[in-house]
């Protein structure tokens, strides 16, 4: 069919035709919005899920609500080397002035000005050409220790202030959050707990891979009281057929029952591979409707792609030893694995495997759901390895 109307959307971020099996995180955060405006204490929130689960479309969505209810927000995407103060700082300013578009300026947006022109000092934070509260009256005490855990504090409750004053809600949202170092999640941690002992509208709402809620507790003790992790996972059968024939039928299409079903077991449901799916079969089908066959001839292509692309880029990045170390969890029928056995497949010491379990963590190929567990972040990873294992351990051997 025409790929100009194709109606799916496989990439990054990039917003789905259909947005199925969300609404229980869409209404919590709703309410999490609605108790934070009225002043009452609510968890903020971290969304979880591996790769290409939807989270980053799922922030985009609720900012987009969060801005039409009325609320002030800031989405940005953790870097791995950026620091948290450069990565809120300038957002920060933009809601503070947003919050002052007149003339006008209340002393609370004024006071936010003033601590976060400390912070950003205090941090070194680069600006570019814009200044910060540059005609105000200095602000000594406040955001400028140089210590992030109380200067972060200060400043949350500032902007806080801020949005108090002008009867608003400010959002902090952050993807790929487990980007931040221990010590700066800390801090994040401790500026919502004393925003939320002051009950100041500022909430939290970030999404991040599954080690999260470990981090977060290893940071503070008290984070679980503090926050909740929604899992954002796979479809179930029902929500990718709505995924794809929803889209489809809009279009002027449809899905054999028979293609859908053939679409989940080779997807297991994950969003990303849904739509990539969908894509090919529409772009291969030659009438309205897409059948068994297409999505045969699809499923070769987009394995045959992702193997080339999605899959080989990552495995190419590591080396022999963290490759061996992937065979050996791939091989296991279970997911998470137990660091154990990964050792006794590849007939060493579980203190032995400690360089490449953390360089594969780094790397952000595997993570610990539990104490001694491992898994990968990247659906259907396993499987992918387990088809070229051969190949790779044949190229090994050529080398040596
Ligand atoms: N609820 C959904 N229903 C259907 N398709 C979806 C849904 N959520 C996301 N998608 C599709 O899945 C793909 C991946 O989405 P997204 O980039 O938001 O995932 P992610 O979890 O942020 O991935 P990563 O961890 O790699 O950043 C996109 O092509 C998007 O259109
Ligand atoms: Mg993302």
């Amino acid at each position: 069919m025409d790929a100009i109307a194709n109606p799916f959307s496989p990439g990054a971020g990039s917003k789905p035709p259909e947005l199925v099996g969300r609404d229980a995180i869409l209404d919590d955060a709703n309410i999490l919005l609605g108790r934070t405006r009225a002043h009452r204490s609510a968890k903020n929130m971290i969304l979880i899920g591996l790769r290409g689960v939807g989270k980053t479309v799922l922030l985009n969505e609720l900012q987009r609500r969060a801005d039409k209810s009325g609320c002030c927000s800031l989405l940005e995407e953790a870097r791995e080397n950026q620091s948290l103060a450069q990565l809120l700082a300038p957002a920060l300013r933009k809601v503070l002035l947003q919050l002052s578009p007149t003339a006008h300026v209340s002393d609370a947006v004024r006071c936010g000005l003033q601590v976060l022109r400390n912070f950003i000092g205090t941090f070194r934070v680069q600006m570019g050409d814009v200044s910060v509260a540059m005609n105000l009256a200095p602000l000594t005490g406040q955001a400028d220790s140089g210590d992030l855990e109380a200067d972060l504090p200060d400043l949350f409750i500032a902007v806080a202030n801020a949005a108090a004053s002008c009867n608003t809600v400010v959002v902090v949202m952050v993807d790929e959050i487990q980007y931040l170092s221990e010590n700066e999640l800390a801090a994040l941690l401790v500026a919502l707990h004393k925003v939320q002992q002051q009950g100041l509208p500022l909430a939290l709402i970030a999404a991040g891979l599954p080690v999260l809620p470990a981090m977060a507790g290893e940071a503070k003790s008290y984070a679980e009281r503090l926050l909740v992790f929604p899992e954002v996972g796979p479809l179930n059968e029902a929500e990718t057929a709505r995924a794809l024939g929803e889209p489809a039928r809009a279009a002027g299409a449809e899905f054999k029952h028979e293609a859908m079903e053939l679409i989940y077991q080779q997807t297991q449901g994950y969003p990303y591979f849904v739509q990539e799916w969908g894509s090919a079969a529409w772009n291969i089908a030659s009438g309205s409707v897409i059948t068994l066959d297409d999505v045969n001839r699809a499923s070769e292509l987009v394995r045959g792609a992702l193997d080339r692309n999605f899959f080989r880029v990552r495995f190419d990045r590591l080396t022999d030893s963290e490759k061996r170390f992937l065979e050996a969890m791939a091989a296991s029928p279970i997911s998470p694995v137990r660091t154990g056995q990964v050792a006794e497949k590849l007939k060493v010491r579980v203190s032995n495997l400690g360089p490449a379990r953390a360089a594969l963590i780094n790397k952000g190929m595997i993570y610990s759901p539990a104490h001694g567990e491992l898994a990968f972040t990247v659906p259907l990873f396993g499987e992918f390895i387990l088809r070229h294992a051969s190949d790779g351990a044949h190229a090994r051997r050529t080398r040596l």
